[in-house]
């Protein structure tokens, strides 16, 4: 079986890892855990983007080189990742010589072919955005400046005149365009193919892809003076990482195998990024003929409070002191419970707290604190031998394993744990009303196949949640009487028999709302 590939962006370095960062490692992450869960073999990349203006202009306000400088800025995202248990198998950086030896053979090949060739820009570029605007995408607004044309970033653009060479982006767009016809699956999610048909409908330009006029960059080996444009260079990390070898380079055996890797099944991208690895990235794989990406998924933006995040507004929220409130499964949780993934949302210390204390405190921590106190209880800790009987509720609740399934795989994050915290739910009404409290007085015969069916289908909620919180399906686990192997752990078939239980500190203890600073 092929191994499944996907990527998150490479990150630019010049600001800290923030929670939108850790929002598209976390859906990686999630993806990637469930998928091995499932028994696939997984290649999860993630990784920082190093080189270019901007990064250049951020070192120097440093007072650094841009190496040193991005050394010490990439550590920072991969001291993140490890914080927020990302399970990340490469990690890949723009400037290491693995990917800078095969842009610039991909860089030299293409010149060779003619895909590739001399000429001169004029026109505007957005060094935020590291993006190249024309006059007409960027007129002289009642100010008379020019300002970047993206809604998000609206910075003033440099005027540049320069040498440059030009990617022929204008051969590709009715090939495009055929394949995003024969392939739906490759814009996802489908609400955003639209704007994408769209824009290549209206004509493709030529793409400057080399830099005069910036140093830091890939230099381009045989044009003195010319660096490779920043997305030209970073879009190839998803295929230098893979291993692939450009007309001419030597396999390195110590490198992954690129057949086993490409195409990658989905890139994991935010919406302002989807035209650069659903146009250009596309187009860059034909000219080298490669086969395309088998999706691209973006999703949307967060805001906090309401507000666009930025740094002057002072606003940027750190993944890590939601951690320290809360809990990494829980921030896990959080970003993917309170939107669809793919929508745009809103990250408020109010909703949450609500979520927090009634999702994960109430409907799932308490119920495990109750059934494992019960157990303890009225069993003495360990469950008996299958009672006889019919087991409708755990019929029922294993029964929403397949649609679990259905959403995960088509990344419908939310969705998914919209149908565990149904089952959830289900299992806290079950005890509310069979009142096991009550059973123990009136009719205790009936306690063993009702708790011993309660901690079956508590036990397959502890599996279905592990990718989105793993530690928690651990503990929870461990108070269940077991450790689930697989997503299709043997264990479940049977039911939960002579499990020994034990009560442990609550999974998610009840927050108050902090002291208004
Ligand atoms: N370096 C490029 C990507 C090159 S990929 C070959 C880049 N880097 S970035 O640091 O700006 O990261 C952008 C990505 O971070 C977004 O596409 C998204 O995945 C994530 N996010 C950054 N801010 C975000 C929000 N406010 N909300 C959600 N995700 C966001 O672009």
């Amino acid at each position: 079986m092929k191994t499944y590939y996907l990527t998150t962006p490479l990150y630019y370095i010049n600001a800290a890892p923030h929670i939108g960062h850790a929002y598209t490692t976390i859906a990686a992450d999630i993806t990637a855990r469930y998928r091995r869960m499932r028994g696939q073999e997984v290649r999860f990349l993630t990784g920082t983007d190093e080189h270019g203006a901007k990064i250049e202009a951020v070192a120097k306000e440093a007072g650094q080189d841009p190496k040193t400088y991005a050394d010490g800025a990439a550590e920072k995202f991969r001291e993140l990742w490890k914080d927020l248990g990302i399970t990340h198998d490469d990690f890949i950086r723009t400037t290491e010589p693995r990917h800078v030896k095969r842009v610039q053979a991909v860089f030299e090949h293409l010149l060779k072919t003619g895909a590739i060739y001399k000429g001169m820009y004029k026109g505007y570029y957005c060094k935020s955005d590291e993006t190249y605007w024309t006059e007409t995408e960027a007129p002289v607004n009642d100010k008379g400046r020019r300002l970047c044309p993206n809604s998000d970033c609206r910075r003033p653009l440099e005027l540049l005149e320069e040498e440059c060479c030009f990617f022929k982006l204008s051969d590709y767009g009715d090939k495009l365009l055929e394949h995003y016809r024969g392939h739906p699956e490759f814009l996802q999610p489908s609400h955003r193919a639209n704007e994408i048909l769209r824009f290549v409908e209206e004509g493709l330009k030529d793409l400057a892809v080399t830099r005069t006029k910036v140093s830091w960059g890939i230099p381009v080996p045989s044009l003195p003076g010319h660096v490779v444009y920043v997305w030209f260079d970073a879009l190839q990390n998803y295929t230098a990482a893979a291993g692939y070898n450009p007309p001419g380079m030597a396999k390195d055996p110590k490198e992954p195998d690129f057949s086993k890797l490409w195409p990658a099944d989905v890139h994991l991208v935010g919406k302002e990024i989807y035209r650069f690895h659903t146009v250009i990235w596309p187009a860059m794989l034909m000219a080298l003929d490669l086969p395309l990406p088998k999706s691209v998924f973006a999703h949307g933006w967060w805001t906090v409070e309401g507000a666009k995040m930025s740094k002057s507004k002072g606003n940027v929220v750190d993944p890590r002191d939601v951690c320290a409130q809360y809990g990494t499964d829980a921030l896990r949780y959080f970003l993917f419970r309170e939107m669809p993934f793919g929508n745009d949302g809103d990250f408020s210390q109010d909703s949450f707290l609500r979520r927090y204390n009634s999702e994960l405190a109430n409907d799932l921590g308490n119920l495990l604190s109750r059934l494992t106190q019960m157990v303890e209880k009225y069993l003495g800790g360990r469950l008996p031998q299958k009672p006889a009987g019919d087991y409708p509720l755990a019929k029922e609740v294993l029964a929403m394993a397949p649609a679990v399934e259905a959403a995960m795989d088509r990344l419908a994050l939310q969705e998914a744990l919209n149908v565990i915290w149904a089952a959830v739910r289900r299992l806290n009404e079950q005890v509310d009303k069979e009142k096991p409290w009550e059973k123990a007085k009136n009719s205790p015969e009936l306690l063993p196949g009702l708790l011993y069916e309660l901690v079956w289908c508590l036990r397959a909620v502890s599996i279905w949640i592990a990718p989105f919180m793993p530690d928690s399906a651990v503990r929870m686990q461990a108070q269940l009487g077991f450790a689930a192997s697989s997503w299709d752990d043997p264990a479940m078939r049977q039911g939960p028999d002579h499990a020994q239980i034990k009560k442990e500190a609550a999974l998610f203890p009840r927050k108050t709302a902090p002291a208004v600073k």
